[in-house]
C-alpha cells in the first residue's frame, strides 16, 4: 500500500470519528484502575476497596487476570479453572469475590474481569525467535547477553533469553499462556465463520494446532518442536474459554469483561511481507477479531447487559507501515473489517470501551521511539497515539501507569524511561476535551510510586495511584465527591510510596511499544505522516541521501539505510548481501 492510499483511508474514516465523538454513549465516562490479584495480598486489597467503595477515586475496577485457557461451567460457582489469582482451595474464592463485587457496585463502582495480560500472551520461543530475534531492536541485547548473540542459543534453560520477562522475575514456562483457538466448539466455529465472511486481507488461515499443553512444530522453520504454553483442559472438556468468561461474569454478577490481547509472537510468526516496508498482520487481525466476536456472541446470547472492553496497544490504531512487533494497526484493521465489534465495545449499552495502553513508552532515539520528530515526551506521545485512534474513528480511553515503567528494561536503558509525572498528567488531561473524553484507566491500584530521586532507577516526580486517580476522576466525573477519596491502604490509610527500584509488574497489560521487538532497524514507531503527506524514515536509523543522478543508489551496506533516487525512495534491506528495494514513489 502506498502512502497516498494510507492517507485516503484516513480521510475516508474521519467523518465517522467526528460523529462518534459528538455523542459518547452514556456510561462511558470512566475512571478505572486494574487490580492485580494474587492469593497472598489479593483478598485483603479487594476487601479494602469494597469496604471503601463509595469514596474510591475510580468508578470501575478491573479484576485481573483470568487465564485465556480458562474453563467455567455455568452454575458451578468455582474459580478453580479460571485461576483468577485469589485462592487455591474450596471454591477458589468464588463466593467471596462475588460478595466484594456486590459491595463495590453498591458503592457506585463497576467491576470488570480481565482475561490476558502480558504473561498470558507471551510464547517465549516464538516471541524470542520472530519478534526479538529478527532485527536489531531495543530488546536484541537479551539475545546477546543470554544467547551469545545467536537466537538458537535461547532455549528453555535460559527461558528463551528472558525476552518475555526479565531473569529477575524467575519465570518458568508455566507462567505463560497463549490465547487458544477452541476449534472443536460450535461457538468458536460461528466466530470463525463471521471473521472469514468479513475478511478483506490475505486468505484466513487458522492455527488450532497451537493447543496449550501440546507440542507444536514451528510453522516457519518447520523443524523446531516446542510445547505450547498453557493447559489443554478446556479442549478435553469441549469448552470455549471465551464463552465461559461471559458465563463466569454472569454468575459473579459482574458489569463487564475485558480482553487484554497482546500476542506479538503470533503477529511476527504469521506476518506476511510484500516489500521491505510492508509487513501485514492480517492473520492476527483475524484471530483477535474472532476472539472478540466470540465474546460478543456469548454476551448477546447469555448475558445481554454485560459490557465489553479491550486493552489496545498504543500503536494499534495506526494505519502506517508496519515492520513487525508492537501489533501496530491491529485495532485499525479490526475496526476497518469488523466495525460491528468496535462499535459493540465503544457505543451503546454494552460499551466497556477501548483502553489504549499509552504507557511504557520510550524516548530512545537509537530505536526511533519518538513517533514523530520532536514528539518524545510522554504527553506528546500519548496525544499522538490517541490521535491515531481518533483518525481511525475509534473512540478510545487513555492509559496511565504508576511508578517505574517496565520498558525500556531499567536494567539496560533506564535513562530512556518516561514515567508519569504531574507535569505530564496535567498536559495529557488538558489535551482531552470534555466532549471526547471517555475517561482514563491505569495500571495498577496498588502499584507503588518509585520515590528514588536519582540514579539509574530514579523516577523523579512520578506520581502515586491516588494522585493520578483523583485527577482523572475529576476530569471524567466533574464534581463527583468520590474524586476526593483515596485508594485505601490494606489495613487502613492511604497507600504509601516506596523508595527504590520497583520490580517489573510482570503480568500487566503492557503497551505495544513496551516490548517493542523492532524487527528491523526501522521500528514501527518511526512511521511518520508529515505535513507534506509523505512517509519518511527516521533520520536516526536511516541515512537519507538525496541525489538526482541515475547512478545515485551507490553501495548498499547499511541495513535500513534509505535514499531518494530520481523520485523513488529506496531501502537497503532483504537478505545479506543487502540490496536496494523500492520503498515508495514520489520522494
Ligand atoms: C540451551 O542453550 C545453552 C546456550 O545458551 C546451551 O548451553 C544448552 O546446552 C542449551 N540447552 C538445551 C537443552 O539445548
Ligand atoms: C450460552 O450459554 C449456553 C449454556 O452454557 C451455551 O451452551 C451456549 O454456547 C452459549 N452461547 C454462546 C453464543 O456463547
Ligand atoms: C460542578 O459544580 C459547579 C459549582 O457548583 C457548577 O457550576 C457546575 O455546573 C458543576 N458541573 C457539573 C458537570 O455538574
Amino acid at each position: 500500500m502506498n502512502p497516498l492510499a494510507i492517507l485516503s483511508l484516513i480521510a475516508a474514516v474521519a467523518p465517522t470519528f467526528i460523529n462518534a465523538l459528538a455523542t459518547p454513549s452514556v456510561g462511558t465516562a470512566v475512571a478505572a484502575g486494574y487490580l492485580l490479584l494474587n492469593p497472598t495480598e489479593g483478598p485483603a486489597k479487594l476487601k479494602a476497596l469494597a469496604d471503601n467503595a463509595a469514596t474510591l477515586p475510580v468508578n470501575r475496577v478491573y479484576l485481573s487476570f483470568v487465564r485465556p485457557d480458562m474453563v467455567y461451567v455455568p452454575g458451578s460457582n468455582t474459580l478453580q479453572y479460571a485461576d483468577i489469582g485469589y485462592a487455591t482451595s474450596g471454591d477458589w474464592g468464588f463466593a467471596e469475590v462475588k460478595q466484594r463485587v456486590t459491595q463495590l457496585q453498591a458503592g457506585g463502582v463497576e467491576v470488570f474481569l480481565s482475561m490476558g495480560g502480558w504473561n498470558y500472551n507471551c510464547y517465549p520461543y516464538f516471541y524470542t525467535k520472530y519478534s526479538i530475534g529478527s532485527g536489531a531492536g531495543p530488546n536484541q541485547w537479551k539475545i546477546t547477553q543470554y544467547g551469545g548473540g545467536n537466537v538458537n542459543n535461547c532455549n528453555e534453560s535460559n527461558m528463551w533469553c528472558y525476552t518475555c520477562e526479565p531473569e529477575s522475575q524467575m519465570t518458568t514456562l508455566k507462567d505463560f499462556i497463549i490465547f487458544p483457538e477452541p476449534a472443536n466448539t460450535a461457538t468458536w466455529k460461528a466466530a470463525q465463520a463471521k471473521i472469514k465472511a468479513g475478511a478483506k486481507g490475505n486468505p484466513v488461515t487458522w492455527h488450532p494446532e497451537f493447543l496449550p499443553g501440546s507440542p507444536v512444530t514451528d510453522p516457519v522453520d518447520k523443524t523446531t518442536i516446542t510445547t505450547v504454553p498453557g493447559n489443554g483442559y478446556f479442549a478435553s472438556q469441549g469448552r470455549d474459554p471465551y464463552a465461559d468468561l461471559v458465563s463466569l461474569a454472569k454468575d459473579l454478577n459482574l458489569d463487564g469483561v475485558d480482553i487484554d490481547y497482546e500476542e506479538m509472537w503470533h503477529a511476527d510468526t504469521f506476518r506476511t511481507q510484500t516489500t521491505f516496508s510492508d509487513y501485514k498482520l492480517d492473520q492476527t487481525v483475524y484471530k483477535y477479531s474472532a476472539i472478540m466476536a466470540d465474546v460478543v456472541a456469548a454476551i448477546q446470547a447469555n448475558y445481554s447487559t454485560c459490557k465489553l472492553s479491550t486493552a489496545a496497544g498504543a500503536a494499534g490504531g495506526d494505519s502506517g507501515h508496519w515492520w513487525g512487533g508492537n501489533l501496530k494497526g491491529l485495532w485499525y484493521y479490526s475496526n476497518l473489517w469488523y466495525p460491528d465489534i468496535t462499535k459493540f465495545m465503544s457505543v451503546g449499552a454494552n460499551a466497556g470501551g477501548i483502553n489504549v495502553m499509552t504507557y511504557d513508552l520510550s524516548n530512545n532515539p537509537q530505536f526511533s521511539e519518538c513517533p514523530q520528530p520532536g514528539v518524545c515526551d510522554l504527553a506528546g506521545q500519548v496525544n499522538y497515539y490517541m490521535g491515531t485512534y481518533a483518525q481511525a474513528g475509534i473512540v478510545a480511553r487513555v492509559g496511565y501507569e504508576i511508578g517505574q515503567p517496565a520498558y525500556p528494561d531499567p536494567s539496560n536503558d533506564p535513562t530512556h524511561q518516561i514515567p508519569l509525572t504531574q507535569a505530564a498528567l496535567t498536559s495529557i488531561l488538558s489535551q482531552q476535551t470534555s466532549a471526547s473524553s471517555v475517561g482514563g484507566f491505569f495500571w495498577e491500584l496498588y502499584k507503588p510510586k518509585n520515590s528514588d530521586p536519582t540514579g539509574a532507577t530514579g523516577q523523579p516526580n512520578n506520581i502515586d495511584a491516588t494522585t493520578l486517580a483523583q485527577q482523572v476522576c475529576a476530569k471524567v466525573l466533574p464534581n463527583a465527591s468520590r474524586c476526593k477519596g483515596v485508594i485505601p491502604q490494606v489495613g487502613g490509610g492511604p497507600t504509601p510510596s516506596t523508595t527504590g527500584p520497583v520490580p517489573s509488574s510482570s503480568v500487566k497489560p503492557s503497551t505495544t511499544t513496551s516490548v517493542i521487538p523492532a524487527s528491523s532497524p526501522i521500528p514501527s514507531s518511526t512511521k511518520v505522516i508529515t505535513s507534506t503527506s509523505k512517509i519518511v524514515p527516521s533520520s536516526t536509523t536511516s541515512k537519507i541521501v538525496t541525489t538526482g543522478s541515475s547512478s545515485c543508489k551507490g553501495s548498499c551496506a547499511t541495513y535500513g539505510a534509505s535514499q531518494c533516487c530520481s523520485g523513488t525512495e529506496y531501502y537497503c534491506g532483504g537478505a545479506s548481501p543487502y540490496t536496494w528495494l523500492v520503498w515508495y514513489q514520489g520522494c
